[in-house]
């Protein structure tokens, strides 16, 4: 939903029939936020500055052709938005059938079930079925049709980078919001990551020598991990342990730059 608006004029709209009034230059999501209305949303997180890539945001705006992104458009005095409807219901389950169309269906054994903003989003917009499968020969697609019903994985898939000690990189199961590579900027600003190709073929890339983490610029920060929505990056330990039962979110005292890291 982007960074929060710097104190600025105030602005009022209406949002789902709610009046409220926020800092100019807020965007439309999280004055929705504000008023209590989560607005489903994949490539929008709270720390990160809006990208406006998955579309899962789109909402309707009184006069304005189109379904604007609600993280990256801010506000503007007497807007009236609508943040559900049966237009916007249809239009979210599309977007979200076609993530899953190229995303592997083991959920079950996944490290990140349960935890997995993917999956809840499938959830909370009504996905149940997927009519489409990724076309033939292209880029990650043909890691899909690699994968059987029961989630076992076939070699031809893209391999996994566990090059780095702490953390391990499942290109299958990512879908290219582009929040690793932007925290590895905006929190860490080490510029370690990339996005690669286009289309079926992008992918995240740390551009190291042979293409791993371990041989890149990546600090091992972490940031990535936590701005991760799916399983694509996963501590190991929590492949190995499970998901833990209890986590702690404390910013680090050692310098200016406020890295918030999790504990669990
Ligand atoms: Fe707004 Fe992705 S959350 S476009």
């Amino acid at each position: 939903m982007g960074t929060p608006a710097k104190e600025g004029k105030p602005v009022t709209l209406t949002i789902d029939g709610f009046e409220i009034t926020v800092p100019e230059g807020t965007s439309v999501m999280r004055a929705a936020a504000e008023a209590g209305i989560q607005v489903p949303k994949l490539c929008a997180s709270d720390n990160l500055e809006a990208f406006g890539s998955c579309r899962l945001c789109a909402v309707e705006i009184e006069g304005r052709r189109g379904l604007p992104a609600s993280c990256t458009t801010p506000v503007a005095p007497g807007m009236v938005v609508q943040t559900q409807n049966e237009k916007l219901r249809k239009l979210r389950r599309g977007v979200m059938e076609l993530y899953i169309s190229d995303h592997p269906l083991d959920c079950l054994t996944c490290a990140a079930n349960g935890d997995c903003e993917l999956q809840d989003m499938a959830g909370a917009v009504g996905l149940r079925d997927v009519r489409y499968k990724a076309p033939e020969g292209a880029g990650l697609a043909n890691h899909f049709e690699a994968r059987d019903t029961s989630g076992q994985v076939n070699p031809e898939w893209l391999p996994k980078d566990d090059s780095n000690p702490y953390f391990s990189y499942d290109p299958s199961k990512c879908i290219v919001c582009n929040r690793c590579v932007r925290a590895c900027e905006e929190v860490q600003g080490t510029f370690a990551l990339t996005i690669e190709g286009r289309g079926f073929d992008s992918r995240v890339s740390a551009g190291g020598a042979g293409d791993d983490f371990l041989a890149s610029d990546c600090v091992s920060c972490g940031a990535c991990v936590q701005a991760c929505p799916t399983a694509t990056l996963q501590e190991k330990s929590v492949i190995e342990l499970g998901t833990p039962e209890r986590s702690v979110i404390t910013t680090c005292a050692y310098c200016g730059v406020g890295c918030s890291f999790k504990a669990e």
